[in-house]
């Protein structure tokens, strides 16, 4: 390429990443869970913009999910206890897809089920519909009794419902990974051999609090998924852990609020990363994040974000 062309190229750097066959024209995600099924952020997003809209997660029959008071505020996070709370996979297809479709984003369908057959049943309803380009296993929910962590905390479970589920899709298949493990890498092995195009990590911490007047736990559930902030330096050094594990592509989540913070994800080696809690609290979180990563690669002379996935330096100061 001539200096000419370089120059060009570094002006409007080159942001597509392929997360297991999945194209992608840039590597923003919204995090399942915090972005509705996308309809609810059109008004403050552009949603051609983003690499992709992960929705709100999918169980074979509709759920309310937990009784309230599901959510709570904490020092630089949030509790929640959502229970997944959904329309059902028939139900988005018919009534929420449609929205999506006149988009030119690609949409991951996050999918939950209480039992295998429920994870392959949603999994192949989905995968019949027009304008859904990937799929994210949720093993790792821990606001529900049944489902969620009980597949996510053993290696063994994970590797089963990733098999089970890659035999009804031909579509690239994410497997969102627990924090709430003691070795987070144990289970990535264990889904990429059993044929995960890509993990996806961090789901939410377990957490509680408590209010001291009443005695009582916050949230009507008890316990509670802790991210935003809070979470961030956890989420990295997971990231930093199984990226250097696996072969498959890492998507990073966890406290994600500025492009620096997803800069600090892209550079550990997070071929893409999730904006979660960020989308409350600035529904236009996602725009200014893309924006920042454009000046980042502008200002550091760099075309094209693949040099920038993994560049992370551990030499110690003075060398190399
Ligand atoms: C209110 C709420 C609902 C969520 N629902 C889901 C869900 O349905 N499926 C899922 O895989 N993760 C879900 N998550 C987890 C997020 O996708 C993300 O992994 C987590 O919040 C950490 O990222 P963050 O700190 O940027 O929010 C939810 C999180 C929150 C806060």
């Amino acid at each position: 390429m001539g200096p000419k062309n370089k120059q060009e190229s570094h002006n409007s750097p080159c942001l597509a990443v392929a997360i297991g066959g999945l194209e992608l024209k840039n590597p923003l995600m919204t995090a399942s869970g915090t972005f509705g099924y996308g309809e609810e952020f059109a008004p403050f997003v552009a949603l051609n913009r983003l690499g992709a809209v992960i929705v709100k997660g999918l169980s074979l029959e509709p759920r309310s999910g937990n009784p309230p008071p599901r959510i709570m505020e904490t020092p630089s996070g949030m509790l929640n206890a959502v229970g997944l709370q959904n329309v059902g996979a028939r139900a988005f297809i018919a009534e929420k897809l449609p929205f999506l479709r006149q988009y030119n984003v690609a949409v991951i369908a996050n999918i939950f089920g209480e039992t295998v057959e429920e994870y392959q049943r949603v999994a192949e309803i989905l995968s019949g519909a027009k304008g859904i380009h990937g799929i994210e296993i949720n093993i790792s929910c821990p606001n529900v009794n049944k489902g969620g962590l009980a597949f996510g905390a053993r290696p063994d479970a994970a590797a089963e419902v990733t098999e089970k589920v890659r035999g009804e899709t031909d579509l690239p298949l994410l497997v969102k990974l627990t924090p709430n493990v003691t070795d987070i890498t144990e289970v990535a092995l264990a889904v990429e051999a059993a044929g995960a195009d890509a993990v996806s990590l961090i789901n939410t911490l377990t957490g509680m609090s408590v209010d001291i007047e009443l005695r009582r736990p916050h949230l009507a559930n008890i316990t509670g998924g802790l991210s935003g902030p809070a979470i961030r330096p956890i989420a990295l050094r997971m990231v930093w852990q199984v990226a250097n594990a696996v072969k498959i592509p890492v998507v990073g989540i966890g406290g994600i609020m500025s492009a620096a913070d997803a800069l600090e994800f892209l550079i550990t080696g997070a071929s893409a990363v999730q904006i979660g809690t960020a989308n409350f609290i600035r529904p236009a979180a996602t725009m200014e994040i893309l924006d920042g990563i454009v000046n980042y690669m502008i200002r550091h002379g760099i075309g094209d974000i693949t040099e920038l996935i993994g560049s992370l330096n551990t030499n110690q100061a003075g060398e190399g």
